[in-house]
C-alpha cells in the first residue's frame, strides 16, 4: 500500500487514524457492509462522535430541531458561514464512504487550515444530515428538505420504519420543519462526497467537482392478485401478482436501456411470503434516474402504461404511488467552474442524489468528488484510497479558505 510507505504524521496516516475511529460502527461482520440507519443504535453513536470531535476543535454544536446537526468554527458575527458536511446514514449493507466521508473529511480540513494559521473571515459550519439516504423512513435527504422547507413537517413527522416507529417518535421532538432564520445565515454550501461510479477513474483524476444531478425518484408498484394453494390452482385459474411483477421489472429494465436512463428494481415485498401460496400481493419500488426530466417521465409513465396492461392479461390489480421525487439539479456554474480551476479538476454530473441537491435550491452550493477505485457505491464494495481522501481533505480545505477568505 502507498500509504504504508507515507510518513507518520503524513495527512494520508491522520485521514486514516481519524477514519479507523468510526470504521467499526455499524459494520455488519457478515457483508462487510454497513447498517447505519438513521437514529438507530450505530447512528447515535456516530452523532456522539461528531459531538466528541467539535468539542475537541472548541466547535459548539446546535440542532436544527430536524435531526441535523452543526458545528461551528468561527465567531457567528463575522459573516454568514460557509457549510459543509455530509450524512452519517447508510443503506442496508452500504459503503463506508457514502456520507461519513464528507464529515470525517471537513473536520480534517479545519484542522489544516487551523495548522496553517489561516483565519476565515466568516465562520466555516460542518454540517451532518439526518436520514438521507431515506433506508429507514423513505424519504431520501429527510432532513435536508425539512430545514429547507421542501417536504410538509407533517408527513415528515408521520413517516414510519419497517417497526411502525414513526419519525417523529425516533426524534424524541418536532420536527421543527424550515428553519429560514437558519438557512439564511450560511452564505454557501460544499458537500465532500466519494464518486459513485467510474468517471473519476475514467478521466484519471482524484478530485472532481459535480455539474449536476439526474433528476429521479421513488415509484411504489403494488401489484394484487388471489393467494392461493400452489399445488392445487390450475394455471389457467390464477391471478398471480407475482407475474405481472417480473413482466413490469423486465419492462423498465427495457424502457431505461432505450432511452440512456436508469432504472433498478431493488426492494420487494411479498405477501403472504411461502414458497408454496400464490402470492396475494407483491410490492416493488422503482428507483428510476434520467439525465433530463422529460425522460424521466417518458420512462416512468412507459412502464405504467406496460404494466396495468400486462395487470389486464394477469387477472391482477396494479396501483403505482410516487413516494418521492428530485428534480434536475444544476449546480451554480460559476462557483462548479470557479472550484474545478482552483482545483485543477474534471467538472462532471451524477446520477446519485445528495443533500447538496436539496440545498442547490436555497443557496449558492458545490459537491467535490473522491476518486472511488471501484466504481461500486451502495454496497459493501465501495472503497477509495487514503492517498485520494487526503487529497480531498486538501481540496476541501482549498475551498474552505477560498469561499471563506476572499
Ligand atoms: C442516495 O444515495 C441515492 O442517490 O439514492
Ligand atoms: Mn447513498
Ligand atoms: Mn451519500
Ligand atoms: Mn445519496
Amino acid at each position: 500500500m502507498l500509504t504504508d510507505l507515507l510518513e507518520e504524521g503524513s495527512l494520508p496516516h491522520r485521514f486514516r487514524a481519524l477514519w479507523d475511529e468510526i470504521a467499526p460502527i455499524g459494520r455488519d461482520g457478515r457483508s462487510g457492509g454497513y447498517l447505519r440507519y438513521a437514529l438507530t443504535e450505530p447512528e447515535l453513536r456516530l452523532r456522539e462522535w461528531f459531538h466528541e470531535q467539535a468539542d475537541r476543535r472548541g466547535m459548539p454544536v446546535t440542532d436544527d430541531g430536524n435531526g441535523n446537526l452543526f458545528a461551528r468554527w468561527g465567531d457567528p458575527e463575522a459573516g454568514d458561514a460557509v457549510l459543509t458536511g455530509s450524512h452519517f446514514d447508510s443503506v442496508p449493507h452500504g459503503g463506508a464512504y457514502d456520507g461519513p466521508l464528507g464529515i470525517v473529511s471537513a473536520f480534517l480540513a479545519v484542522d489544516e487550515l487551523r495548522a496553517a494559521g489561516v483565519t476565515p473571515a466568516r465562520p466555516v459550519v460542518i454540517g451532518a444530515f439526518v436520514e438521507e439516504e431515506g433506508a429507514r423512513f423513505g424519504v431520501p435527504c429527510l432532513g435536508s428538505r425539512l430545514l429547507t422547507g421542501e417536504i410538509a413537517v407533517d408527513r415528515a413527522a408521520g413517516l414510519r420504519d419497517a417497526d411502525g416507529v414513526s419519525f417523529a417518535e425516533a426524534l424524541g421532538a418536532g420536527p421543527a420543519g424550515a428553519r429560514p432564520e437558519l438557512l439564511g445565515r450560511f452564505a454557501a454550501f460544499v458537500e465532500l462526497h466519494v464518486e459513485q461510479g467510474r468517471a473519476m477513474v475514467d478521466a484519471d483524476a482524484p478530485i472532481g467537482v459535480a455539474s449536476a444531478i439526474w433528476p429521479h425518484g421513488r415509484w411504489r408498484f403494488e401489484f394484487t392478485g388471489e393467494g392461493n394453494h400452489a399445488g392445487t390452482t390450475r394455471m389457467a385459474d390464477r391471478r398471480d401478482p407475482m407475474l405481472t411483477y417480473a413482466f413490469t421489472v423486465l419492462a423498465a429494465n427495457k424502457e431505461a436501456r432505450l432511452r440512456g436512463a436508469h432504472a433498478t428494481v431493488g426492494r420487494v415485498a411479498v405477501e403472504p411470503n411461502a414458497t408454496n401460496a400464490i402470492p396475494s400481493k407483491v410490492t416493488g419500488w422503482l428507483d428510476a434516474r434520467a439525465a433530463e426530466p422529460e425522460t424521466l417521465t417518458g420512462l416512468v409513465d412507459a412502464v405504467r402504461v406496460k404494466a396495468a396492461e400486462r395487470a389486464r392479461r394477469d387477472g391482477t390489480g396494479v396501483a403505482l404511488t410516487e413516494e418521492s421525487a428530485t428534480p434536475l439539479v444544476a449546480f451554480d456554474g460559476g462557483l462548479a467552474g470557479r472550484l474545478a480551476s482552483l482545483l485543477d479538476a474534471p467538472v462532471l454530473p451524477t446520477g446519485a442524489g445528495h443533500d447538496a441537491g436539496v440545498l442547490a435550491a436555497h443557496l449558492p452550493t458545490a459537491m467535490l468528488f473522491v476518486r472511488n477505485p471501484t466504481g461500486v457505491s451502495h454496497s459493501p464494495a465501495e472503497s477509495a484510497d487514503d492517498v485520494d481522501c487526503a487529497a480531498g481533505v486538501t481540496a476541501l480545505a482549498r475551498v474552505l479558505e477560498e469561499l471563506t477568505c476572499r
